[in-house]
């Protein structure tokens, strides 16, 4: 186990470059399996997840060379169609490998990712639209086989526009007989990438940022290289972390468009906020003021940076409301949070925060990815020192956070735990 010691009560100052966004590289991973022939990738960030991706992609054949934030992987001679059980729950997004396993094979097994420290995570609306697809699904022991003839476009509509059921219905059906077209589908910007990058390998996909998304199915793709786009939940990460202290930073190679939703929250906790092509500069005032959040799809406000404006708006004048409306139970750093002097409520679907003069150093834990970014947040305000511990959540997902924040002026160590 590894912990994060923050020294708090340093006014964070600088510049820092946003990562290759890790919610883009995993499918765009697993779609380099499609083609059967040579990707690059170019800004994939260093982080576990992407590890985790990788080592599935080996188990099932592909040569893949990492150099820094550079991937080579060669798909040409996959020899399994199975994502390991034990993989597959270590990271619940390893399901979608399963469509572009199947979209190029006929055939895959995997199991279900299970639930997670934010909620149940179901699959339904993935395996439906397989099932619409033409694919055969045998549900037992707990795995999942998917095989059919060959895949037929048709029309599937998600009853909710989940990201991941959309990205796995694009890499099912880029192969497919005819055209498929998806409904009410996500509009995440990861999911214009995914669009950018099939594309890039010769497949016909095209409405991806709206909600209706459709892919003509082609014979043969070809090999390709293609550059991640930046990650806007570490941009509004490293935006909020400057906003607690009191701080100014600039973002480069952030896009502004991705991170509007978060812009105008921070411009209505009384940051002002300025956009210049690919950089993002933020002057947050002397005390932030409180306000109203409710986490929707894109483009509403992101479910992922709920729990860093819940941390930021611990120490904002006034009260604070946020409404979670996209995972049940994603609640759980704040009673981290209040271990460290905050004044929060829950309410079924609803934080009510009452903002504190300042937070107080305290012994705290990463609850899951996001959580544990919140605790960082706090921990940059508090007075005296904050200890992370199990931050291995955190660097499931973020890049260098403790070096990129040490930079513009924040004090965090990396220390060894205990190994229980
Ligand atoms: C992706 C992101 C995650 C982000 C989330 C919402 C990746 C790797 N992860 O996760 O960081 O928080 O989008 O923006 O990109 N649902 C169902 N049935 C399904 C699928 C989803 O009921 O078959 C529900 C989920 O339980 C959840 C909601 O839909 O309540 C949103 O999930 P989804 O958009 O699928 O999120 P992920 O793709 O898992």
């Amino acid at each position: 186990m590894l912990n994060y010691i923050i020294q708090g009560g340093n006014k964070l100052e600088g510049e820092v470059k946003v990562s290759g966004s890790k919610n883009a590289s995993l499918p765009i991973i697993a779609a380099s399996m499609l083609n059967g022939n040579q990707s690059k990738l170019y800004n994939v960030p260093t982080i576990h997840d992407i590890q985790i991706a990788l080592k599935i992609l080996k188990i099932l054949g592909c040569k893949v060379k990492k150099t820094n934030n550079k991937i080579l992987i060669d798909s040409s001679n996959i020899t399994s169609y199975e994502i390991p059980y034990p993989l597959m729950r270590q990271m619940r997004s390893s399901v979608i490998m399963a469509g572009a396993i199947i979209g190029r094979f006929k055939n895959a097994i995997f199991s279900y990712p299970g639930g997670c420290d934010i909620g149940t995570r179901p699959i339904d609306l993935h395996l439906s639209g397989f099932r619409k697809l033409g694919i055969n699904i045998i549900e037992e022991g707990g795995f999942i086989r998917c095989s059919c003839d060959k895949i037929i476009g048709t029309e599937i509509h998600l009853d909710f526009p989940s990201v991941g059921a959309t990205e796995n219905l694009m890499l099912a059906s880029v192969y497919a007989e005819g055209e498929t077209v998806i409904t009410n589908a996500a509009m995440e910007p990861e999911i214009v990438d995914l669009q950018n990058f099939l594309n890039k390998m010769g497949a016909i996909v095209e409405g991806a940022g709206t909600n209706i998304i459709k892919i003509k199915g082609v014979n043969k793709l070809k090999e390709v290289s293609y550059t991640i786009m930046p990650d806007r939940i570490e941009a509004g990460t490293l935006l909020c972390s400057a906003a607690i202290t009191g701080g100014t930073i600039e973002l480069k190679n952030a896009i502004p468009d991705h991170i509007s939703p978060i812009l105008s929250k921070l411009e209505e906790c009384g940051c002002k906020t300025e956009v210049k092509k690919d950089k993002i500069s933020l002057i947050a005032p002397r005390k932030l003021i409180s306000t109203e959040i409710k986490t929707l799809p894109y483009p509403g406000f992101p479910t992922d940076m709920q729990s860093i404006f819940g941390a930021m708006l611990t120490t904002a004048k006034g009260t604070s409301v946020i409404i979670e409306t996209i995972f049940e139970n994603r609640y759980k750093y704040t009673n981290e949070l209040i271990r460290m002097g905050a004044k929060i409520t829950i309410e079924g679907k609803m934080a009510i925060i009452k903002g504190v003069k300042r937070l107080s150093g305290a012994e705290v834990l990463a609850t899951d990815l996001r959580g544990g970014a919140a605790m960082v947040i706090a921990g940059l305000q508090a007075k005296g020192k904050t200890k992370i511990n199990n931050i291995e959540y955190i660097l499931r997902g973020y890049e260098n956070l403790d070096k990129k924040l040490n930079s513009i002026g924040a004090n965090i160590k990396i220390e060894e735990g205990d190994k229980n």
